[in-house]
């Protein structure tokens, strides 16, 4: 049987590492089999492209380059880690995925939708997650978190303003397909927000083994 594929998606700051944590644990707990990885990334090239397009630089990087960039990891890490291992029969649990493409570079750098599902179209055609945790919290709020972090990449650099942009261009996706997103307020207490977490992937979990007993 095909595993799952989970997302997790939010602008910097929201917990979105914790929350990882949190999924594998819960799946852990109901013995699924599982990889864990992350976008830009999760194989050799595409770490390296990850290097390339987070690294801060005085040249400007328009927002067409950073759209290629983006899909061309993607493109290797579906083909080389997610596909192969969805195929295994084994779930998928990614930090980031196609939805941080629309929000970041659609929201956040005005980039043309039309442009972005072109690109979702020939890398990932019929390939969607199953199910996309959204971890949501005002930009003030979390950017303060994701400073005290660490050294700001490029995208951390960014203002309020992009960031408010890339927030709701995730709201509006995850409006748009409420069957595949759940929203947390990832402004409450780390305890309540990684409850709704464990929660959501027990739904989802109970919900695939009914739709498709073993
Ligand atoms: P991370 O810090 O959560 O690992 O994500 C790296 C950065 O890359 C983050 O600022 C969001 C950005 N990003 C995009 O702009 N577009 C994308 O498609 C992805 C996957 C990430």
């Amino acid at each position: 049987m095909r595993g799952r594929f989970i997302t997790l998606e939010g602008i910097e700051g929201v917990g979105k590492t914790t929350q990882v944590a949190t999924v594998r644990a819960t799946l852990e707990a109901l013995g699924r089999r599982f990889q864990v990885t992350r976008e830009p990334g999760g194989t050799p090239l595409a770490e390296d492209i990850r290097a390339l397009v987070l690294a801060p630089r005085a040249e400007a990087v328009p927002g067409s380059a950073e759209l290629l960039l983006m899909f061309a990891a993607r493109a290797v890490h579906v083909a080389n880690l997610i596909e192969p291992t969805l195929t295994a029969g084994q779930d998928v649990v990614c930090d980031r995925f196609t939805d941080a493409t629309y929000a970041y570079q659609g929201g956040g750098r005005g980039v043309p939708v039309s442009d972005v599902a072109a690109l979702e179209a020939i890398t990932h055609g019929g390939l969607q997650p199953d199910l996309t945790l959204l971890l949501d919290a005002p930009p003030a709020l979390a950017l303060q978190r994701a400073k005290r972090r660490s050294a700001a990449d490029r995208f951390e650099a960014e203002t309020l303003a992009f960031f408010e942009r890339v927030r709701a261009a995730y709201l509006a996706r995850a409006n748009a397909e409420p069957h595949r997103f759940v929203v947390i307020d990832a402004a409450q207490p780390l305890a309540i927000v990684s409850a709704a977490v464990a929660s959501a992937v027990q739904a989802s979990v109970n919900a695939w083994t009914t739709e498709t007993p073993s």
